[in-house]
């Protein structure tokens, strides 16, 4: 059968791929429904743990399931086998690299592992986002020669996420800024990497595999690859100054600056990063410094906006609160995971309750009539 070519969308570019109750970008109303809820109102309000509740449960969890939700994260345990599996890989391997094959790895310790059956897959989702965090919590210490740390029964998930990355006590301010980055980037309905795992899933190829490709889809400078370059652009511009001109030089190279635009919001500012702009702004008036980055950003915003009609995404945001925050950057893109791997949980165990194989056609344009 012959496809006409009105069927075909470079980059699946405005087609509707899933039929979901999980999440949608509602660009007329400017709202991002997670659940029914607004995103920017979990973002302000809810504990990232709320959030995890909410994605896997349809609702918002009693503060007694939250309690319960949180120690079944907190006190999940990674198996030193997946620890010595990173010990072993070379240091100079990306980090989104050595995630691909921890989270990969992961299934050999899941004696449920290859059930794609949806209550088997609720029930092990609180463990496995709390193994991911500390395995992108550790990442770095085990690279640098240093012994994994466990996460504390009794602290909060984000307090033990955000203490294990920077090795060191946290101020409550700092705890909440981290938080309200991990529930910006928790869900964002079918983004490539959601996509890829949803593609992996309808074969009904279990939860590992589908995370699995969506680490590898993830890693990408188009996509959560993003708040790494971000940082990397700040710190070699160094100023505003610099930052513009460093801007100026690339666009007239015709290459793309990191953290800018967006498929759905590509002609107006990511309400994420309007929030997660807040947060920056917060997180540097409770410290007293930090300005130069704040400073930074807006004049990258104005010149991009004035330039290019360009706004700036989550991740442009995201990246100087880490970099506040003491995260190595190398971490960025794993936290971005890690955050979103409940999201990521929810859409497989859709797929797989509601599943039709994914399998599409092509529009072929290569020869034909060829012999031999
Ligand atoms: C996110 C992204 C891949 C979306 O791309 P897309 O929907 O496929 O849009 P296109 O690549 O077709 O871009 C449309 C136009 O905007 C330009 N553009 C888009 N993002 C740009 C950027 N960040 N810097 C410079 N120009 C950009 C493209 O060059 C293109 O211009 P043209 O029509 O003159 O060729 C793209 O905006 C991008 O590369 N951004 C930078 C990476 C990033 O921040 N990713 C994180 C996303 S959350």
């Amino acid at each position: 059968m012959a496809l006409p070519n009105k069927d075909y969308s470079p980059g699946l570019e405005g087609v509707i791929a899933a039929e979901t109750r999980i999440s949608f970008l509602d660009t007329e109303r400017e709202e991002i429904v997670i659940r029914g809820y607004n995103l920017l109102e979990l973002i302000r309000l809810a504990s990232y743990v709320e959030v995890v509740g909410l994605l896997l449960w349809e609702r918002l969890p009693t503060p007694e399931e939250r309690a319960a939700l949180e120690r079944s994260m907190v006190e999940s345990s990674v198996p030193n086998a997946i620890y010595d599996i990173l010990r072993r890989l070379p240091s100079t391997m990306h980090a989104m690299d050595r995630l691909r094959t921890a989270v990969s790895a992961l299934a050999g310790f899941d004696p449920e592992a290859n059930s794609s059956d949806a209550a088997s897959e609720i029930a092990r989702a609180p463990r496995l986002i709390g193994q991911i965090a500390q395995i992108v919590a550790n990442l770095s210490a085990i690279a640098n020669g240093q012994e994994p740390q466990s996460f504390v029964p009794g602290r909060s998930f984000a307090e033990n996420f955000l203490a294990t990355l920077v090795r060191r006590s946290v101020t409550p301010a700092e705890v909440r800024a981290f938080e309200q980055s991990l529930i910006a980037y928790s869900e964002h309905e079918l983004p490539n990497s959601t996509f890829a795992a949803r593609v992996v899933a309808s074969t009904l190829a279990d939860v590992y595999g589908a995370l699995t490709s969506a680490v590898a889809s993830l890693k990408g400078p188009l996509h959560g690859g993003a708040n790494e370059a971000v940082m990397y652009m700040l710190l070699e511009a160094g100023t505003p100054e610099g930052l513009e001109q460093l801007i100026r030089a690339k666009l007239a190279r015709k290459e793309r600056i990191m953290g800018f635009g967006h498929r759905v919001y590509m002609r107006r500012m990511d309400p994420r990063a309007q929030l997660l702009k807040e947060v920056l702004h917060e997180l540097i008036r409770q410290r007293g410094e930090g300005h130069l980055y704040a400073d930074m950003c807006q004049r990258g915003e104005d010149i991009m906006r004035a330039e290019k009609g360009l706004f700036p995404n989550l991740d442009y945001y995201a990246a100087p609160v880490y970099y506040l925050l003491g995260i190595p950057i190398e971490l960025y893109t794993p936290i971005f995971f890690a955050a979103r791997t409940a999201g990521l949980l929810a859409h497989i165990i859709e797929q797989h309750r509601e599943n039709r194989l994914y399998r599409p056609r092509v529009l072929y344009t290569g020869p034909r009539g060829l012999r031999l």
